[in-house]
């Protein structure tokens, strides 16, 4: 049995990708370290704390992470993030605070401990920012040889990105600990807009949440919902909201959802493409590239497992 970490910076498709590992049977979701991006790391942590007390699993724990990259001094969350999460990061929805508070431990130190006690069973899903795991590396080195693998949401390949053409959010909030990340040699697939802008949810789909009648089926839907009509007006040539994050837990545990393109990649820091993800020129020649990018993605396969398993999830 695999055992998962998700990286979050709790916003609304962050909050679907902790229902759907937790509805993800082949995956032990071990912990959730907080990031900051569509908000800042102190209310990511209580989002995740909070969905986590109203999906009844207050079992897995919430470690806080960096609050910054490593290259600023603070962190402001941008207006159009706030425009598409809410300003509190799950679309202006209430729901009740958590009794219990996130662990002592570092989101970093968490990594480390973590990639020592279950080496190729860890599985690291970072959704967000790439700070936490780079400090981790940065920190203990030697965890790139032990863990299963990094699934992570960030990145562009085949399309432009979604902050400016050539970068996506999550790796233009730090390009440098991305780039790091990259470069580790750890083993990492990215699951990039290359893929998640094909996996798209509608008000059809959050509306049999709705009818389960449940307290987590309608707070889920008008969660998302929020989400749906922000895509409306940021990407409206998709007709949906992106599935960012929870195609990242999908890919993690089941690589086949996806086609890869084998690639030794890296993260532009500098300069006019600051944040793009590219092909390391310098490695063009390595015969087994550690890294893949997913390119393709069987989208009514996600589709249906993701429906399937989170309506039987906000159905208890
Ligand atoms: C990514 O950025 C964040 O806003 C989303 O949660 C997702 O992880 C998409 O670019
Ligand atoms: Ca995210």
């Amino acid at each position: 049995e695999y055992k998962m970490i998700l990286d979050l910076d709790t916003g609304i498709d962050d909050a679907l990708a902790i229902a759907y590992a937790l509805a993800t049977p082949e995956s032990d979701l071990i912990g959730i370290v907080g990031s900051y991006g569509n908000i800042l790391v102190e209310q990511g942590v209580q989002n995740s704390l909070d969905l986590l007390e109203m999906l009844i699993h207050t079992e897995v724990p919430v470690y806080q992470g960096l609050s910054h990259s490593s290259t600023t001094d603070h962190f402001d969350v941008m207006p159009i993030s706030a425009q598409i999460h809410g300003k509190n990061g799950i679309g202006e929805v209430e729901i009740p605070t958590a009794k219990r508070k996130a662990e002592t431990m570092s989101g970093p130190d968490f990594f480390i401990e973590a990639a020592h006690k279950y080496g190729k069973k860890l599985l690291i899903v970072p959704t967000g920012p790439l700070t936490n795991l780079a400090a981790a590396i940065k920190k203990d080195p030697e965890i790139v040889n032990l863990v299963g693998r990094v699934t992570l949401m960030g990145g562009a390949l085949t399309v432009p990105g979604n902050v400016n053409p050539v970068t996506e959010a999550n790796i233009n909030q730090d390009p440098e600990a991305a780039d790091f990340v990259f470069r580790s040699g750890i083993p990492l697939t990215m699951v990039g807009l290359d893929v998640t802008t094909r996996t798209l949810l509608t008000t059809k789909e959050t509306q049999k949440w709705r009818d389960l009648g449940t307290f987590a089926g309608q707070k889920y839907a008008d969660i998302v919902d929020y989400y749906i009509d922000a895509y409306k007006v940021t990407s409206p040539h998709l007709g949906g909201c992106a599935l960012h994050d929870p195609l990242a837990v999908g890919v993690a545990v089941e690589s086949s959802l996806v086609t890869t393109l084998a690639l030794d990649m890296k993260v532009d820091t500098e300069g006019p493409y600051a944040g793009r993800t590219i092909g390391d020129e310098t490695k063009v020649n390595n015969p087994n590239p550690i890294s893949k990018a997913a390119i393709g993605v069987n989208k009514d396969k996600f589709l249906d497992e993701f429906m399937e398993k989170l309506t039987k999830l906000f159905a208890e």
